[in-house]
């Protein structure tokens, strides 16, 4: 039985990569300055490359600095950086662990000391660091709780996940491992479950009765930058849909959880998953932005989707029938996730229109995971002094005006904590890992099969012309319902 203890090391596998630098420092030191971590805190970075403990703190608070701007404040990092330790081992040599455990002992300064490991490494050494980790008893919780952190992606395929799942079950205890998707630890994406649970008003409404269709939208103005050599192996159906966009559409769709723990939780978004349908040729687009191929380290005839649009329907009593609509790609016109609930048509029309007419505009209910994080309702309104004309007005939430200025915190920060605390409901579990995979591989495997050339769209666009005229096949239009709509802002109520 683990004696409570109040010393805690954090174990960074990959200290001088960029997701150390630019995401786990920043949100870790964030965490310090608030109070929120530990007292007996230590954080040991762990990489290759040659520094001292001195040189890994100068190098991190350059990163800090720069990623939390005004807010940084130099005296707090000047006594974070005092928890801050570096080894230069290697992590596939069994020395590189024996002297990583006589370094941990001699900066914990009890027996009994929680543990927390933290990949941030490529994906090809999660095996060689898991073996070792277990074979060295360094996951043996005797002496203070042990867990691991691992990024995505999570395999590159069912197989290399379900691998993964038996290599990490071996030494680990399911409820010792936690494997990250950055977008549950955003603030928007946690609201959902808020959204829908802590009020009356919009479950009643949410299933196939009333509602027409869902659009999960994630698209990027960034390119693949210099990460060809992952992207060309990956592709947007591994990089973003087996996990992001997976996770979001099931929030959206899930039943209410019997409570809210992470086992309750996740037992309902893998029923979800599991109640997709496996998705046909006919419902996918795929698409490669122009000069794909130029990038570093991507294969002169890649065939590597940059761009997806998916089609899903889902097989149970809720959605029966209502296509949930998602798309994602690189190098578009804008950086911003949304998501867009449209409501079926009234049953009868009236105002001037026959019964059986089209309505107006349907309502929409959109969720602005980012940039401009909030909730907007587009319904419609009679316009003054017409007898039965209507607008389409919007009332908008925002965070930054109801919650204050201040920034939201980043994904990061609430992830690291809740693993801290050993809270894994924003975390995924090995069998909805394996349920989103079985799900995104046949899709894949129509990459993989295709002989032409996928269909290009220009930089800086909307994406291509194919996923409109997806869409419009089934008779409907993408929405982007976060746009802010300035024409309608004197009509628009909330508190936005
Ligand atoms: C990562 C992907 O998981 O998510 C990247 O590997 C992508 O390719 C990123 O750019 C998007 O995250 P966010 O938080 O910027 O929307």
């Amino acid at each position: 039985m683990t004696q409570p203890s109040s010393t805690t090391t954090i174990i960074i596998f990959g200290a001088s990569g960029d997701l150390t630098e630019h995401k786990l420092i920043p949100a870790l030191f964030n965490l310090y300055a608030k109070g929120s971590l530990p007292d007996n805190l230590h954080i040991v970075g762990l990489a290759r490359t040659p520094f001292t403990h001195e040189e890994f703190r100068e190098h991190l608070r350059g990163y800090a600095a720069e990623q939390i701007g005004d807010r940084f404040d130099a005296a707090k990092w000047k006594s974070f950086a005092q928890r801050l330790w570096y080894q230069a081992r290697n992590a596939l040599a069994d020395e590189g662990y024996e002297q990583l455990e006589q370094f941990l002992e001699t900066i914990e300064s009890e027996q009994q000391a929680n543990r927390l490991c933290y990949l941030a490494v490529a994906p090809s050494l999660y095996q060689p660091i898991i073996e070792h980790l277990g074979r060295f008893g360094m996951m043996n919780e005797a002496h203070g709780w042990r867990r691991i952190v691992i990024e995505k992606p999570f395999g590159r395929d069912l197989d290399s996940a379900r691998e993964l799942n038996t290599l990490l079950h071996h030494d680990f205890d399911e409820s010792q491992i936690y494997r990250i998707d950055h977008y549950l630890g955003k603030e928007t994406a946690q609201n959902i479950l808020f959204f829908r649970f802590a009020n009356t008003i919009f479950e009643p409404v949410w299933n196939r009765n009333f509602i027409d269709n869902v659009q999960i939208t994630v698209m990027e103005s960034g390119d693949i930058g210099h990460r060809g050599g992952y992207y060309d192996s990956a592709g947007v159906l591994r990089d973003m849909f087996q996990n992001h966009l997976l996770q979001l559409l099931s929030l959206i769709a899930m039943e209410p959880p019997a409570s809210f723990n992470a086992d309750a939780l996740r037992n309902e978004k893998v029923k979800v998953l599991n109640s997709i349908r496996p998705v046909g040729t006919d419902d996918v687009v795929l698409a490669q932005y122009e000069g794909y191929h130029q990038a570093k380290h991507v294969a002169p005839n890649s065939r590597t989707p940059t761009y997806a649009t998916l089609k899903l329907m889902i097989d149970n009593w809720r959605w029966q029938g209502v296509p949930f609509y998602l798309r994602s790609g690189k190098a578009l016109a804008d950086k911003v996730s949304e998501i867009v609930v449209e409501f079926a048509c009234p049953p009868v029309m009236m105002f001037g229109r026959e019964v059986d007419d089209e309505c107006f505009s349907p309502n929409v209910l959109s969720l602005c995971i980012q940039p401009d994080e909030g909730i907007h309702l587009q319904f419609e309104a009679k316009l003054p002094g017409s007898v039965q004309e209507t607008r389409s007005v919007n009332m908008e939430f925002h965070y930054r005006s109801s919650f204050g200025g201040g920034m939201l915190p980043d994904a990061y920060e609430r992830l690291l904590l809740d693993a801290l605390n050993g809270d894994a409901s924003l975390f995924t579990r090995s069998d909805e890992i394996e349920a989103a995979w079985r799900l995104i591989d046949p899709v894949v495997r129509i990459t993989d099969n295709l002989t032409d050339p996928l269909p290009e769209y220009q930089c800086g666009s909307a994406g291509p012309d194919e996923a409109e005229k997806f869409i419009i096949r089934d008779g409907r239009a993408w929405r982007r319902g976060c746009e802010n709509r300035k024409q309608n802002k004197e009509m628009s109520g909330g508190s936005g």
